[in-house]
């Protein structure tokens, strides 16, 4: 199904319902995502990114029942990652030495996946396409999520094609953000900001501040996921200012994996103690062997601080939580405190090692952590009462 945006403008793209999955393994799709891909047509016509290679066949063949392959003019690839470039190959076989506008790591990306020589156009920030009466502006914004990554603006329609900066991924009937249930939109918003945006905070507020020195009019933002923001776009630019400069809520998260309920107990009393000392605090545990480690991290993202707790297992943590503290490490978090805690039988190097960890992630440790030796009694779950009392 296509479906028009504006007078110039028709959406093209591909809506993934069965998405559970994406990058891999790595990021859970709850609510499936959308490929969004967009032709543009004035006097010459430009096809913005495609869908991801298993839909290539049917986006192809339905583009070109819209459109002729000798009507398209230009392709314009925002960014190489294969779930907007996949379909690259399938469509450049009816468009024989057409150009494919990108930058110039877009090309070593391209011809990495591909090995295909296409006709590549390099553009840089600031560098116009025309396409009669209306003109594409390109702006790279690297690390928004690749190092390829642009982003491009159409005159006349005063549109931002935005690819994977503002989007999210959420299938859905409709199209425009204002249709959609607002909880599920802002929910995948944040949890798509949170897991893959975090490392490159600063790059998002420089190429915020940098659009908005362009001084060009904004009715829509077109993302290459999910909804496109027509209602009042500049809403999804503000939240993403919010999310860049270290935020936080009044909330503290506790995480931790236990093998025979010691580790729990102290996770479930420390919180408890938490909640009394600071009762306004939203406190909310997880499990990491049995929650879904994306949420796991947008609630770390939301944080002011987490505990986190593992037994001690071969001198070592349980491997859900090394596994999450993994992640933790790579997203960069920055302004968050943070302790340890666990219960052991034996040598009890649990705590230590996951201080060291949290501490080599950026969070500010602020104790040496709770160690307990066993099955926690009424007297040690007192301990873990008044660890989260403390501040
Ligand atoms: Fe949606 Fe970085 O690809």
């Amino acid at each position: 199904m296509h479906f028009p945006i504006t007078e110039s403008v028709t959406w093209v793209g591909k809506t993934d319902w069965e998405l559970r999955k994406f990058h891999g393994e790595e990021y859970s799709t709850h609510r499936g995502t959308t490929y969004n891909s967009y032709l543009v047509r004035d006097q010459k016509t430009a096809l913005i990114d495609t869908v991801w290679t298993p839909f290539a066949k049917p986006y192809v063949d339905e583009l070109l029942q819209t459109i002729s392959a000798d009507e398209i003019d230009f392709v314009v690839a925002n960014h190489a990652e294969c779930d907007h470039s996949g379909s690259l190959p399938e469509l450049m076989r009816h468009l024989p030495g057409k150009p494919i506008y990108c930058t110039a790591n877009g090309v070593k990306s391209l011809k990495g996946l591909y090995h295909a020589d296409w006709n590549f156009q390099v553009v840089k920030t600031g560098d116009r396409l025309s396409l009669g009466e209306k003109e594409l502006i390109f702006i790279e914004a690297p690390m928004l999520h690749w190092p390829d990554s642009m982003f491009c603006y159409l005159t006349g329609e005063d549109i931002l094609f935005s690819n994977d900066a503002f989007g999210q991924h959420l299938a859905a009937e409709d199209l425009y953000n204002d249709q959609v249930d607002p909880s599920e939109l802002w929910a995948e918003c944040i949890k798509y900001y949170a897991n893959i945006l975090t490392p490159f905070s600063p790059l998002v507020l420089k190429k915020i501040q940098q659009f908005a020195g362009l001084d060009l009019p904004l009715k829509m933002i077109c993302p290459s996921h999910g909804v496109l923001w027509r209602d009042n776009p500049m809403q999804i630019v503000e939240k993403y200012l919010q999310w860049a400069d270290n935020y936080q809520e009044d909330q503290i998260t506790l995480l931790y994996d236990t093998m025979w309920n010691g580790t729990r107990k102290m996770a479930e009393t420390i919180a408890a103690g938490i909640s009394q000392a600071s009762p306004n605090t939203t406190v909310k545990l997880f499990n990491c062997a049995r929650s879904d480690k994306n949420d796991v991290i947008t609630e770390v993202f939301k944080s002011k601080a987490v505990l986190v707790g593992s037994p001690t297992i071969n001198q070592g943590i349980l491997s859900a939580m090394a596994g999450i503290l993994e992640e933790i490490r790579g997203l960069r978090f920055h302004g968050k405190k943070a302790a340890a805690f666990g219960a052991y039988g034996w040598s009890g190097e649990s705590t230590k090692m996951i201080s060291n960890k949290l501490g080599e992630a950026g969070f500010e440790v602020v104790n040496d952590g709770l160690r307990l030796l066993w099955n926690p009694d009424t007297e040690a779950l007192q301990q873990c009462e008044a660890f989260g009392n403390k501040d």
